[in-house]
């Protein structure tokens, strides 16, 4: 071990103790055209690693190993200003249009076809936002029939005749993006919003009754409109919509790692408040309809914030522009590690997230004309998708605690479990402490014919280690197989400052 001070935390785990089947589109993303997420991203014709359709193989074959259920597209902000009629068709056709929210120039080279036929490809399902900015139920309505009208009418012939000739066949469809936000084209009040939602609600599942639809909670849990938003809103809309979503990035500025650390404890502060309004909601209006949440953006955001100024400003209505390109380092890994363990905690009530984004975007892929690599934050998204799929057990946990700028009674040692359907459990464990190990003494009476199988651990001595394109691996996991059986008790240690992911098989 790393010869630093020795701790203890305990962990009691029980399959009684469930907090529900976890809802494998907690594992999924957000691709919006923007920057180089699309456009030198996924998308990349001419490009020695491309296919015939331009699609960057390199790339696709990480987000596969990702097993990533769906991806949100095409926006974020950039939906509130977009026409998807116009990324239909011929390309040579399309327009090419100012894009407001960036500040930027969209082709609309790559569009709808493109994105269903490209998921499919990556193993994915779309999840398909409309823009209730500067549009509302007329197109809302036109494009699910464009994508889910089997033939006959005029948009699913149109379809046809662009070469879909089977339906798209798009489930899950956001309602607009962050439409309390003054970024936002188009803000809306909430009375403005969810009367806007409600009938476009309405009119797309008169259009396909099987989809489900995500109304937009407020763009964050700190503007002066959450909550009161939350409350007006559901009022209007509350029996047409599925889900709220919500949305939240976390910074640290101040490189105070303790307090950046804890903030996983504001996502669920977060996603309880949420939980309560919605419910506030269907229990006035007396509705035998729950209500869940879509986690639909999430991640760390802030390093990119000044290198984006100037870029703007030099680039004034630039195309694919390297925008929002956070080089995550070894503690935005850390809490990104703990915001998935936040996330199973609450697998009762959230249903979807997407990590946002995913590709050169505030992602945890990057790419160049060469290449592409994995960022730090890749490694906790990867290993939960992989091995969060089954029950969430809740973890009787006992830690040491600590208090930070904003957080008080901060476990050091955090933790989910998941029961798999083939009997295995796996433990996420988060050591927050920068000076101690933790001995975690785990307590699995319960789970008796189960043998300790694999030990992941991510971590590096230096917080702000980076991956790059010349060093890819300078964060990597380090795995430690081994086949212990147990006597109802296993107590791995969890070095200072480090991710892991505990695994137990049958047999
Ligand atoms: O993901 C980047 C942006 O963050 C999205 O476009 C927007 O919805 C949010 O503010």
């Amino acid at each position: 071990m790393s010869g630093k001070e020795m701790k203890t935390a305990s962990l009691i785990l029980d399959r009684d103790f469930a907090i529900a089947p976890v809802d494998e589109r907690l594992y999924s993303s957000f691709i919006e055209q923007l920057g180089r997420a699309v456009y030198g991203g996924i998308y990349d014709p001419g490009n020695s690693n491309s296919d015939e359709n331009g699609y960057r193989l390199d790339v696709l074959e990480k987000i596969r190993a990702l097993k990533v259920p769906v991806i949100r597209y095409p926006g974020g902000n950039f939906v509130s200003g977009f026409r998807w009629e116009d990324a239909i068709g011929p390309r040579a056709q399309r327009p090419r249009r100012l894009d407001l929210a960036w500040a930027t120039t969209e082709t609309n080279e790559f569009g709808l076809h493109e994105f269903c036929d490209w998921s499919t490809k990556a193993g994915s399902q779309v999840m398909y936002a409309v823009n209730l900015g500067t549009r509302g139920l007329d197109a809302a309505r036109n494009v699910v029939e464009y994508a889910n009208h089997p033939g006959g009418t005029y948009w699913s012939d149109l379809r046809r005749r662009n070469g879909a000739e089977a339906p798209f066949g798009i489930k899950l469809w956001c309602l607009g993006n962050e439409m309390d936000g003054p970024w936002q084209i188009g803000q809306k009040t909430a009375y403005e919003y969810g009367r806007a939602a409600n009938e476009a609600a309405k009119v797309m599942k008169w259009v396909d009754p099987s989809i489900e639809l995500v109304a937009c909670g407020s763009s964050a849990y700190d503007m002066p409109t959450f909550g009161a938003w939350e409350l007006e809103m559901l009022d209007l809309c509350y029996e047409n919509v599925d889900y709220v979503s919500l949305h939240r990035y976390y910074t640290n500025p101040t490189h105070d790692l303790k307090n950046f650390l804890a903030k996983s404890l504001d996502m669920d502060a977060f996603i309880k408040t949420v939980v309560a309004l919605i419910d506030a909601v269907g229990g006035k209006k007396h509705s035998h309809k729950k209500l869940n949440l879509s986690f639909d953006e999430w991640n760390v955001w802030y390093h990119s914030n000044e290198q984006d100024k100037q870029i703007q400003a030099e680039n004034h209505w630039g195309q694919s522009l390297p925008l929002l390109e956070d080089v995550y380092n070894f503690e935005d890994a850390l809490l990104v590690g703990g915001m998935l363990i936040t996330l199973l905690h609450n697998a009762d009530r959230v249903k979807i997230a997407c990590l946002a984004q995913l590709v050169n975007v505030i992602a945890p892929i990057m790419t160049s004309e060469r290449g592409c690599w994995a960022q730090t934050t890749y490694w906790p998204f990867l290993y939960t998708s992989l091995y969060g799929r089954g029950t969430s057990l809740r973890p009787i946990l006992k830690s040491p605690q600590y208090s930070s700028a904003e957080f008080d009674a901060v476990p050091f040692v955090d933790a989910a479990a998941v029961e798999g359907e083939d009997g295995s459990l796996t433990i996420f464990a988060l050591n927050r402490s920068s000076d101690s190990d933790f001995q975690l003494s785990c307590d699995l009476r319960a789970f008796a014919g189960l043998r300790f199988d694999t030990h992941i651990v991510l971590h590096h001595e230096d917080i702000a280690a980076t991956n790059t394109e010349a060093a890819p691996n300078t964060v990597a996991p380090v795995t430690r197989h081994e086949c212990a059986q147990l006597d109802g008790r296993f107590t791995p240690v969890l070095p200072a400052l480090s991710w892991n992911v505990i695994r137990f098989m049958k047999g």
